[in-house]
């Protein structure tokens, strides 16, 4: 009984960081990436379906130093000065574009 309200708990927190994300993406993102579109930047799915939390919080907050880490030549992306729990939000809506499956394989896998 606990364990299902705890469950539901995850649940609806994860629902309204998703909806935030979609409005910090919205707001400062959209111009340059898309969802399932390459736009100037590469899509969410795209970003999701091989980055970290860590690697995309990075990216965000320090675009300039992470970019190369990323294998990318020139840094075209501007830095972004969320909130914390923006950056949580956005992070969070840009990883539910991730294949159901292997969410979880890549949180763990991260400490490399
Ligand atoms: C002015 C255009 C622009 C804006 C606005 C922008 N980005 Fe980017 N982003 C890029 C480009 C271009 C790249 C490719 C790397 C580079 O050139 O620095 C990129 C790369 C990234 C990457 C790494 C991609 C990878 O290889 O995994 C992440 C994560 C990312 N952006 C997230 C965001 C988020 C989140 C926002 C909104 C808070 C945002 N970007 C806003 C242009 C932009």
């Amino acid at each position: 009984m606990n364990k299902k309200i705890a469950l539901i708990m995850v649940i609806i927190t994860s629902m309204a960081l998703a909806q935030n994300g979609k409005q910090v993406f919205e707001t400062y993102c959209w111009g340059c990436h898309h969802q399932s579109a390459v736009a100037f930047g590469p899509s969410f799915m795209q970003i999701a379906s091989k980055r970290s939390a860590e690697e995309i919080q990075a990216m965000i907050t320090d675009p300039e130093s992470i970019s190369k880490i990323l294998g990318y030549k020139r840094n075209a992306m501007p830095a972004f000065r969320l909130t914390s729990q923006e950056l949580e939000a956005i992070t969070a809506y840009i990883l539910s574009f991730k294949p159901k499956s292997d969410v979880i394989q890549t949180t763990e896998k991260k400490a490399k």
